[in-house]
């Protein structure tokens, strides 16, 4: 049931267009069908061309249409990269896992380019069996990193080797009632590390902000925003009826300024491929030729390996992620979903979570600098605005990334959400997964998000439920 593409005779036109990487126009050279076969209702275009018309288990691992020929061999091959589970060793495809790390590969963390099952509400912490899907940031209460460890605690390592720490969260729960007497409870989250590897940190020196895998839907089109666009949101994110102010992350690297978009604090400006393979799979490469434990006592027996992954490989895997479908929405005729969907909009949530947004005229480029210009000038329906919002003192984390303080987080774009529970068997959600549900997702807003909020609690029951519809469709 995949989605095609139908090819116009304009084929020519559209091959010269890609070969010389002009823009190509939404709709122009294709045409979007649906699973039926049927041209595609512009209501459930969610990425334009790259929509796929796909809701089980592969919602979000589909390739977009437009990727054909040869183009499908890279998008298996990175696929493969990001899925294979790396062992330890040299071997150039699979190897150089660890010594330190947080995963075997990709997709053990964003499983069905999602978000894996989270062990945190359910086992505590750290999996057993030496398994986790999040990831731990440390840092001094002054912000400084601590010596021997770095910005993330690596809780695995292989065997020989010590595991920075280990990881344990409990919870605290409280029942609260909607002032319709609906009643709901939210779960508190309160971590500490244990078994640290060298110094023992006091709690008090310690600041830890666990983040659960976010789902890789939409990772070409973001990396395809328009800055024009972008900073334009930035400017007119201003409503203080309701509290709301919004700004863009600007993070420097190699001597350049960039907009922040991936991340939960829109920390950073690519995909973090090399980041990625470096720090949570301890896989070394050209831009990160170090082991992370490089420098602790414990590397002093281990045999150095050399680059652990090539960039072109890399760059099959940054292909693969640019390259994936967005999932299509569904239920747009279902009269419960469209008063949902009103409802979304009086409580305002709109004003973070933008419905629409428009991909850039130039295409954007892989770490190599190959262009994909069929991820240029469409019409996009992230349900985000990807600038950083003060979410109140509840979901403040304290820890500091680029311009984010601890209790800013980037919105998180909403499309795909209502299709988690398929892809990957659970609703928790939230940087930290402390929401089981999306009802109480949205009842932990607050700062910024409070009114919002306080509209979505003050509706009936029955338009609540719609909304939670709604979101369902996306
Ligand atoms: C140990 C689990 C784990 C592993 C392994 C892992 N990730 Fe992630 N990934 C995460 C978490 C957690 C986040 C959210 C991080 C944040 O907020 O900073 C994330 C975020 C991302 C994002 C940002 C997505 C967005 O919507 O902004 C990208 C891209 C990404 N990972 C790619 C990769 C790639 C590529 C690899 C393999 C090289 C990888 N990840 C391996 C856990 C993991
Ligand atoms: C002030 C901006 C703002 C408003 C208004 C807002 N949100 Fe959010 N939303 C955010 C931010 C920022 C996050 C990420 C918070 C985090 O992870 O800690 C988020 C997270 C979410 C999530 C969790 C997504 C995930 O995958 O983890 C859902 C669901 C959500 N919002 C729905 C809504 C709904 C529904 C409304 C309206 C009732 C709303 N939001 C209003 C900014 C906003």
């Amino acid at each position: 049931m995949s989605a095609f593409i139908q090819k116009h005779s304009v084929y020519v036109t559209a091959l010269l267009c890609v070969v010389t990487f002009s823009a190509c126009k939404d709709g122009d050279f294709y045409e979007i069908r649906d699973e039926y076969g049927n041209v595609a209702d512009s209501r459930t275009l969610s990425a334009g061309i790259s929509t796929v018309y796909q809701s089980g288990v592969t919602a979000y691992d589909t390739p977009a249409g437009w990727v054909t020929g040869n183009l499908n061999t890279r998008f298996y091959r990175g696929d493969a990269l990001y899925d294979n589970p790396r062992v330890s060793g040299d071997d150039p495809t699979q190897g150089g896992k660890g010594p330190l790390y947080a995963g075997s590969s990709c997709g053990s963390c964003h499983s069905n380019a999602g978000r894996t099952y989270p062990t945190l509400y359910s086992e505590g912490g750290t999996g057993s069996g030496g398994f986790s899907s999040h990831l731990i940031y440390i840092t001094k209460k002054n912000g400084g990193f601590f010596r021997n460890y770095g910005r993330v605690l690596h809780d695995q390592a292989i065997t020989g080797v010590e595991p920075e720490g280990k990881l344990s969260v409990s919870y605290t729960e409280e029942t609260y009632a909607f002032p319709d007497g609906e009643k709901y409870s939210l779960i508190t989250p309160s971590y500490s590390v244990s078994a640290w590897y060298a110094d023992s940190i006091a709690p008090q020196d310690l600041i830890v902000d666990v983040r659960i895998p976010l789902r890789h839907v939409g990772m070409g089109q973001m990396m395809a925003l328009d800055p024009i666009e972008l900073e334009e949101l930035a400017r007119r994110s201003n409503y203080p009826e309701y509290g709301i102010s919004g700004r863009l992350n600007y993070i420097t690297e190699r001597g350049r300024q960039y907009i922040g978009v991936s991340g939960n604090k829109a920390q950073h400006a690519d995909l973090t491929i090399e980041l990625g393979f470096s720090s949570d799979l301890g896989v070394t490469n050209d831009r990160y030729p170090l082991e992370v434990a490089e420098g602790q006592s414990q590397m002093l027996g281990y045999s150095h390996y050399g680059i652990q992954i090539s960039t072109q490989d890399m760059e099959h895997v940054d292909f693969y992620l640019h390259a994936l479908g967005v999932p299509a929405r569904r239920n747009v005729d279902d009269p419960v979903v469209q008063q949902g969907e009103k409802a979304f909009y009086r409580a305002r949530c709109d004003l973070c979570h933008v419905p629409t947004l428009h991909t850039r005229q130039d295409a954007p480029a892989l770490i190599n600098g190959t262009r994909l210009p069929w991820l240029a000038n469409q019409t996009i329906h992230p349900y985000s605005d990807f600038l950083l919002h003060d979410m109140g003192p509840d979901l403040d984390s304290h820890y500091t990334s680029g311009l984010a303080q601890g209790c800013e987080w980037r919105t998180t774009p909403l499309w795909g959400i209502g299709l988690q529970q398929r892809v990957n068997q659970h609703t928790y959600f939230l940087h930290d997964g402390r929401a089981r549900n999306l009802k109480e997702a949205i009842m932990w807003h607050g700062g910024e998000g409070a009114v919002s909020r306080e509209l979505f609690a003050r509706m009936s029951r029955d338009d609540r439920d719609a909304l939670i519809k709604f979101l369902e469709s996306l």
